[in-house]
């Protein structure tokens, strides 16, 4: 069984209220943090586990922390960042829902590291019923002396605010979220400046996951080595996968890094197979964002290795042959599925929720979702494969944020890796599927 830093008491009745929490062990982390170690101490520790941001982009989050500026005289915040609206990504409500206190525990343990004074949760506006939650949990933590002055007697004291978004994916974007949460339309910033230095209401701030968050607890009561020790190459500790699509068994697993990708879809521990039999065609392996894989290159490398559920080997090869870890949103697809009505949806979604600042993500998405939509419906030229490349060429690399990117990698692969399936509805004017 692979360690369980996340989910190891998710099945436990009553876990979201403090009392059973405390029971199993919550909040001793706080009391050894705020007893035994300095802030500085409890970031060398993270710094020292190796753990990644599990957002997306995988940025070492000790690493993040050290960049706060200290020295600035102003206020300092810590921001989780509980949009999770990435198509397939449903892993950050499970931790929300079932064990609030987890995620509390790890916002007061990184504000205590950044001298953060206030903390907010910024959580989409959908998940309404997971705010509501929360909220209960926050007000625990508070009649407990947990949250607000003097945290046990430590001197430190600390205050957290749960906010809700309007649900715009858009408002995950670090910085769209600060604007967001200053009241403002959420549009990303140009960075830099970064939070780091310039953040909510212009000051150092560090925007972390709700999964990079619930991890605190397990490192600072384990120790860093501890949790240096699972994994693989630079991919530590375990990730919280939402697995989706055509297999047996669609959850949220906890994995240890380095599970070969076969054994995640094949065992019954995880996955369990593909459904009623069927042939596994394509695997979107980090949330709707990340290139799609053809069944041989998911399951093996270009090198002829097994590839591993980690950040090293899932983009081995680069966007050619590779793809990326991203938020561990895992969606697999049969030999039924079109690749091009998938891509299409994923294209309406992106269209949909560019903020429209940047004019190719605006008018590139648009257009990408509009040409998609007459190969789908046969009415499609063969120019039109050409047109996508080099509409998802403008656009990658040339917004002010990373969903310019997120729109055109789905569109690039899907064509490298399925052009023929392309070519089959140009050919046949209609989808053969
Ligand atoms: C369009 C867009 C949407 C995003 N949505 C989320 C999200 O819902 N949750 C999240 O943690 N990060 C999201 N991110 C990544 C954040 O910008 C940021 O990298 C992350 O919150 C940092 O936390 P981490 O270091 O713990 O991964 C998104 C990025 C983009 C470009």
């Amino acid at each position: 069984m692979a360690t369980q830093i996340l989910l190891k008491n998710i099945d436990v009745p009553g876990l979201a209220g403090f009392q059973v929490y405390r029971n199993l062990g919550g909040y001793t982390a706080v009391e050894k943090a705020l007893k035994t170690l300095t802030p500085d101490e409890v970031t060398d520790e993270v710094k020292k586990s190796g753990l990644k941001g599990r957002g997306g982009a995988g940025f070492p989050t000790g690493m993040k922390w050290g960049f706060i500026d200290k020295q600035s005289g102003k206020d300092r915040y810590l921001v989780c960042n509980y949009d999770e609206s990435e198509p397939g990504t449903f892993k950050d409500r499970h931790i929300g829902t079932l064990n609030p206190h987890q995620l509390i525990e790890g916002m007061i343990l990184g504000s205590y590291a950044l001298g953060a004074k206030t903390a907010y949760i910024y959580i989409r506006g959908e998940l309404f019923y997971v705010l509501n939650i929360i909220e209960k949990a926050i007000q625990e933590a508070y009649n407990n002396g947990y949250l607000g002055q003097n945290i046990l007697g430590s001197g430190y004291s600390l205050d957290l605010y749960c906010h809700p978004g309007a649900g715009a994916y858009i408002c995950g974007e670090e910085t769209a979220l600060l604007e967001s949460l200053e009241g403002k339309r959420g549009n990303p910033r140009i960075k830099p400046p970064f939070p780091a230095i310039v953040g909510l209401y212009g000051c150092p701030t560090v925007v972390n996951n709700v999964e990079t968050i619930a991890t605190l607890p397990w490192i600072i009561n384990n120790g860093s080595d501890a949790y240096a020790a699972i994994g693989v190459g630079n991919s530590k500790g375990t990730k919280l996968i939402s697995a989706c699509g055509h297999i047996n068994k669609p959850g949220i697993y906890e994995i240890e890094l380095g599970l070969p990708v076969e054994e995640f879809i094949f065992s019954d521990e995880y996955c369990g197979g593909i459904r009623d039999g069927n042939k596994l065609k394509a695997v979107v392996a980090g949330g709707s964002s990340v290139p799609i894989l053809p069944a041989e290159l998911i399951l093996k490398t270009a090198a002829g290795q097994p590839r591993l559920m980690s950040y090293e080997s899932l983009s081995e090869g680069g966007f050619q042959t590779g793809t990326m870890l991203g938020s561990g949103g895992f969606i697999v697809m049969d030999h039924t599925t079109c690749i091009v009505k998938n891509l299409l949806t994923f294209a309406r979604f992106y269209r949909h929720e560019s903020c429209g600042q940047c004019s190719p993500c605006r008018e590139g998405t648009s257009w990408m979702e509009k040409i998609l939509t007459r190969i789908e419906n046969g009415q499609g030229t063969t120019k039109d494969i050409d047109l996508l490349v080099d509409i998802s060429k403008h656009v990658e690399g040339n917004t002010i944020c990373p969903l310019g990117d997120a729109a055109a990698w789905p569109v690039a692969s899907a064509i490298r890796h399925f052009r023929e399936e392309f070519e089959e509805h140009i050919k046949l004017q209609k989808c053969p599927f």
